[in-house]
């Protein structure tokens, strides 16, 4: 399996900037990055080949983007037309290089060309991995069957019960919110 960094990714849109979390897929120096259809990500990217990603300092930013929530602060790149995530431990600007089309999913090939540390990264916390985890299954709740998403709600819980900061804390009760109305809809 290639190795996967979450991160915040922030393309230009004609109309501002769209920042979205997505999974960058390591393939030697490169990164892929690959949207499911439709998604404004890919217009974006095949307008104006250049994305920056961080990796979020405040877990809310991944809940929050997923939750209807995409007004984080944002600061320039340094060496691409782009905006990044301003509250971030790290970034990487990265231009695409390459395009493998497809009906589902586009993958794009990109290359980075700058990076930059901005705040010491002081450990891992459960409760965040838990928020990760919990807002990429709220991406796909119209894939999964109800009973698969009630029992890994319950499981990543016991993490943000025993470890979670007011932040964390906070991002999962967005994300609690958004899966309990969804399972709640009439489908
Ligand atoms: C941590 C994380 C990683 C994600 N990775 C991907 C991904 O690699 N591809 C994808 O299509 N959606 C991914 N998603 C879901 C997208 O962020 C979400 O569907 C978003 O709305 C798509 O952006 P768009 O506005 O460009 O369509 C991820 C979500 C999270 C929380």
């Amino acid at each position: 399996m290639p190795r996967i960094l979450e991160s915040v990714v922030v393309t230009k849109a004609e109309d501002g900037w769209h920042m979205v979390p997505f999974g960058l897929i390591q393939e030697n120096v490169d990164f892929i990055v690959a949207p499911f259809r439709p998604s404004p990500s890919i217009d974006n990217l095949q307008r104006h080949p250049f994305l920056s990603a961080a990796a979020p300092a405040d877990i809310r930013v991944l809940a929050g983007c997923v939750t209807g929530r995409r007004d984080w602060p944002m600061l320039p790149c340094e060496r691409i037309d782009g905006m990044r995530l301003a509250d971030a431990y790290s970034h990487a600007e990265l231009e695409v290089v390459a395009l493998v089309d497809d009906p589902m999913r586009p993958r794009f090939r990109c290359r980075i060309v700058h990076t930059a540390m901005h705040r010491p990264f002081l450990g891992y916390n459960r409760a965040q991995a838990a928020v990760l985890e919990a807002a990429i299954l709220s991406t796909r709740l119209h894939l999964l069957p109800a009973e698969k998403i009630n029992a890994e709600m319950e499981y990543l819980r016991i993490a943000i019960s025993k470890t979670a900061g007011p932040a964390e804390e906070e991002a999962w009760s967005w994300i609690e919110e958004k899966i309990g109305s969804a399972l709640k809809a009439p489908t």
